[in-house]
């Protein structure tokens, strides 16, 4: 079976309030396009076709509003609500029924990845069929994340969730590939001190069975979170400069959908049609005029 997606974008934004209050993080823009455009677009690199997005009950229609059936992409987005924000692992219980026992991607909706070496790194995750896959990522500050502690032979024997003492520098980014236990497994989850089902838990419950990948993210991969008014101001530069720099924009799932030959050039050439007016569209007839094909 394909392996589905996943895009949690519940959560209620607390550290970006008051700009969260009444719009979902996950909808805010970074730079040109709203923040759940980047995890999207890690899906469909990944070739993933079959997409459920997770949201707060009021948030889901702004979201459909956004996203549609995404059918004009060339894929499937369905659509779940997570009541309360009860952690992470809930997601891949809220999506046992859209899964129907296909293996899964799940992906934070707040987080951005972006480089060469990151889709080379998803590819070959893509491809393992059994266990789970996590990313880790070189941080200076892990204690704000799961850490991922090594042994001697460089294999994962422990992932420690806000250690005061972390084991390595090694964060676990929100991008998580799992087999088609982890509806099964997720169940197995106790709610942790803080009330919540956590996906360090559920990642255990891998490890612990010997079915746990660490895939280190190399450098030249960029990894940010957009949690706080800074690090959604910072992921907003670093966009904008790339995008200066090199005349193209990234993470356009149209873009990506085109060259996966999801969608042909008359179809592109209406989405872009669509958002004329804006950079957005004339970007996208750009992208038609440098290739022929
Ligand atoms: P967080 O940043 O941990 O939480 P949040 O988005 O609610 O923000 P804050 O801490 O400022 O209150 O969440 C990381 C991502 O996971 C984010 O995209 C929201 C999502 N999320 C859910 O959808 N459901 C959940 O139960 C949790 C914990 C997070």
């Amino acid at each position: 079976m394909e392996r589905k997606g996943i895009i949690l974008a519940g959560g209620q934004g607390t550290r970006l309030h008051p700009s969260t209050i009444s719009v979902s993080k996950q909808l805010m823009p970074v730079f040109d396009k709203p923040m759940i455009y980047y995890p999207l677009s890690v899906l469909m690199t990944a070739g993933i076709k079959d997409i459920l997005i997770i949201t707060t009950p009021h948030d889901q229609n702004a979201f459909k509003h956004l996203l549609q059936d995404g059918k004009r992409w060339g894929i499937n987005i369905e659509y779940a609500v997570q009541p309360s924000p009860d952690g992470l692992a809930q997601a891949l219980i809220i999506a046992e029924g859209f899964l129907n026992g296909a293996p899964s991607a799940l992906i934070l909706g707040d987080n951005l990845f972006f480089g060469i070496p990151f889709t080379q790194s998803i590819l070959k995750a893509n491809q393992r069929k059994n266990g789970a896959t996590i990313f880790g990522y070189e941080v200076k500050n892990p204690s704000d994340y799961g850490v991922v502690g090594f042994d001697g032979n460089g294999n994962v024997k422990s992932i420690i969730e806000k250690p005061l003492t972390p084991a390595s520098n090694y964060a676990v980014t929100g991008l998580y590939f799992y087999d088609k236990y982890a509806s099964k497994y997720a169940k197995q989850v106790k709610p942790s001190m803080r009330g919540e089902l956590e996906i360090t838990a559920l990642n255990e419950i891998y490890l612990k069975a010997g079915q746990l990948n660490v895939e280190l993210l190399k450098s030249g991969t960029t990894w940010l979170d957009t949690g706080t008014h800074r690090s959604l101001l910072q992921a907003a530069q670093f966009v904008s400069v790339i995008e200066e720099r090199q005349g193209k924009r990234i993470c356009c799932p149209e873009v990506i959908a085109y060259e996966n030959k999801w969608i042909n050039r008359t179809q592109l050439a209406n989405l872009a049609k669509s958002l004329e007016i804006s950079g957005y569209g004339k970007y996208l007839f750009k992208v038609l005029a440098r290739r022929q094909t």
